[in-house]
């Protein structure tokens, strides 16, 4: 058997233990022969193959972004594009299948691939833990961890100019990276996606911090949306995929804040450094663990289903389980945190 294996989308902390997992319990438990596929989807495309062997993922679980490389490409777009092309590529290299590492648009090309005659398998990434039916997708964990410290950092700052500081996270149209890290570090003030505020409001929570005598902190999710907002803030064009590329809601809502308060107020962007560097311990065992589950996966020919984290248990679930909708917040994790605002 000969198997591909690709990281397509964003990067996120813990795609290397990934491929390590399936690579290693692949070859040694299956004989499975497998090959990387450069690039995401444009690898698939464009027959970009290399061997991927025990020796190419040792000492990988500690180590960040993705040895295969990543692009947001559409493998149902370009000359070489469709399932029917791809189909013949991966018969001229004698893949029998794929391993596709990604998150919502990756797995929705890999569900239509599936559909198309192509053997898929998935297995779920993201930092924005938005994907429905895996309870974390691993690199989350990460991006808690080093929005948290980040905003432990601004804290202190703050504390130090009696400054309001404003830490905009991550998470596309979910919460879950505000709201964790929120929580973590005690922002005063948490405006997630799922529960849009007026900017009286947020300032209003500001005001009885300060009051109390802190420097507010307030943590914005990029898809944070103010009451009467149709959409979430954009001003950097669209991506691969025809969604709109999100950040800087934060620079919206601070000199606002300090309109409303009279508190000088800073924004911070925390951006991609939320998705750099190694994986927590958290990320590297569950990200691991989905690897040598994947590896049973393609032996046992489960295709169209993606491995996935149900409690504590890794369980395989069909894709279209998994798409359409995304894990927003529950409005009750937020009402449970909000004894802690203002
Ligand atoms: O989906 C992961 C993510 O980091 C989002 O949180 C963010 O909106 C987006 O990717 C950024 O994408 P890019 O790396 O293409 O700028």
């Amino acid at each position: 058997m000969k198997i591909g294996i690709l990281t397509s989308g964003g990067d996120c902390p813990g795609l290397n233990a990934v491929i390590r997992g399936v690579v290693l319990k692949g070859t040694t438990n299956y004989n499975i022969e497998f090959v990387g596929i450069r690039d995401g989807w444009r690898g698939v495309v464009d027959g970009d193959f290399f061997p991927l062997t025990r020796h190419e993922v040792k000492g990988l679980s500690k180590v960040g972004g993705t040895i295969l490389g990543t692009s947001r490409t559409n493998p149902y777009e370009g000359p070489r594009g469709g399932a029917e092309n791809i189909a013949k590529t991966l018969y001229g290299h004698h893949i029998d299948g794929i391993i596709a590492i990604g998150g919502e648009g990756t797995l929705a090309a890999a569900n239509r691939l599936w559909n198309d005659g192509i053997n898929v398998m998935g297995v779920p990434k993201t930092i924005d833990n938005d994907l429905r039916a895996t309870d974390y997708s691993f690199g989350f964990d990460t991006a808690v961890n080093i929005a948290t410290d980040a905003m432990d950092r601004l804290r202190t700052t703050g504390d130090s100019h009696q400054r309001c500081m404003v830490a905009e996270v991550m998470g596309r149209h979910v919460g879950w990276i505000a709201l964790h890290s929120g929580i973590a570090a005690g922002a005063h003030v948490i405006c997630i996606p799922e529960v849009p505020m007026s900017i009286t409001e947020i300032a209003a929570q500001v005001q009885k911090a300060h009051d109390r005598g802190r420097a507010p902190l307030v943590v914005v999710s990029e898809g944070f949306t103010l009451t009467g907002m149709d959409e979430a803030f954009s001003d950097k064009g669209l991506d691969a995929f025809n969604r709109p590329r999100l950040g800087g809601i934060s620079e919206v809502l601070a000199p606002e804040i300090e309109r409303l308060t009279g508190i000088e107020t800073r924004a911070t962007v925390l951006g991609h450094i939320q998705r750099g560097g190694s994986p927590s311990g958290f990320d590297r065992v569950l990200a691991t663990r989905l690897g040598l589950h994947a590896a049973d996966s393609v032996y046992e020919q489960a295709w169209g289903q993606m491995v996935s984290l149900k409690g504590t248990d890794i369980v395989r679930v069909p894709f279209a389980e998994a798409l359409g909708e995304l894990n927003t917040v529950p409005i009750y994790r937020y009402e449970e945190a909000a004894a802690l605002f203002g």
